[in-house]
């Protein structure tokens, strides 16, 4: 974490509270160029949710261990590891060695089957780097957040956010930078949740087996292509040519799992019947653009005006559990 300029600010012992949203990416990452920092193969590109978070607070004192909670529970592995692992970044950036109490809670309705760790990693960055004394400024709580996953680099800002790859070995220029403000741009993402089970393979995994597809090296190549159209469509407000390279982005990193071997298949039936009515409407004239992450959720973007139509008519498909409806939400803030 060197090159982060730390401001020490506030006193060790204080505990701090930071809450932050989970990001729907629209050009996907998928694939690393460094694991150890979790530097990204591509840039991203991604709206931030509203209504979608996870708030994490940290202090660290004089006890003789860690002690993690995770939505009132003690953590388990992995994700006590994964968490601790984090913290200890933050310690060595610090310069403190004091034992961590650290709590998350999720906001994120159970059930829904969305990960969280993108909001999870981006709350925690600011919530255990205040607590340590740390003051950083944005950029450098994005490519904090990044160590612990690689989406919540974007969630540290609300709105549009477009995740640099970066060209530096050490990562300092792979972070996150907002495009354009939540209240800059109001389109809506209709989540149709198709199965809240945790997903058979995991981001982390199912990234390491896509980079051996032998579809891979064109995925990463066409990936600048992807961001200039989509940097372009927003600051044009252009919701179809948004629309269009979102879905394109999302169906080539699935096509990458398809030919892995052994092959990554996220999709159940339903998932494939809400992407056939969401085409179907959008020949009807009631435009929407799917999207779909390492699960079997569909995510469509459109205009506020069609979300209703499209909400209602994803509801409708046999295996779809629930439906919400998100607005682009705000970055990360620490909480009173
Ligand atoms: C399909 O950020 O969860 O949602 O960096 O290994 O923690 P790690 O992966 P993670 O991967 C997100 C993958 C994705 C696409 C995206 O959000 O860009």
């Amino acid at each position: 974490m060197k090159g982060l300029e730390p401001h020490r600010s506030t006193m060790l012992g204080a505990a701090t509270t930071a809450r932050a949203n989970v990001n729907v990416a629209l050009i996907k990452y998928w694939g690393k160029r460094d694991a150890a920092l979790n530097l990204p193969a591509t840039g991203s590109i991604s709206l931030t949710l509203d209504g979608l978070w996870v708030e994490a607070s940290c202090a660290f004192g004089a006890g003789s261990n860690d002690d993690c909670l995770i939505d009132g529970r003690p953590a388990v592995e992995p994700d006590r590891g994964r968490l601790l692992r984090f913290v200890d970044l933050v310690r060595a950036e610090a310069g403190i060695e004091a034992k961590a109490a650290v709590r998350t809670t999720s906001g994120v309705p159970n059930g829904v089957g969305l990960a969280s760790s993108a909001a999870a990693f981006a709350s925690l960055a600011l919530a255990t780097s205040r607590a340590a004394g740390l003051r950083l400024e944005a950029p450098a709580l994005s490519a904090l957040a990044r160590r612990g996953s690689g989406s919540a680099a974007r969630s540290i800002f609300g709105g549009f956010v477009e995740w640099h790859r970066g060209a530096r070995p050490d990562g300092l220029d792979s972070i996150a930078e907002p495009l354009l403000a939540p209240s800059d741009w109001d389109v809506r993402v209709v989540v149709a949740v198709v199965s809240s089970a945790r997903k058979p393979v995991s981001s982390r995994d199912g990234m390491k087996r896509a980079a051996a597809s032998p579809l891979y090296p064109a995925w990463v190549d066409a990936a600048e292509r992807d961001l200039t159209i989509a940097r372009g469509a927003i600051a044009a407000r252009d919701l179809e040519a948004l629309g269009l390279v979102a879905e394109h982005s999302a169906f080539k990193m699935h096509a990458v799992g398809l030919a892995a071997r052994p092959p990554l298949l996220y999709w159940l039936a339903a998932t494939i019947e809400c992407v056939h009515r969401v085409w179907a409407l959008r020949e009807e004239g009631t435009r929407g653009w799917v999207t779909i992450d390492a699960g079997p959720q569909v995510k469509v973007l459109c205009d506020p005006a069609d979300a209703h139509r499209i909400a209602a008519a994803l509801a409708d498909v046999p295996g779809v559990e629930r439906v919400l409806t998100c607005t682009p939400g705000a970055g990360v803030e620490v909480r009173a």
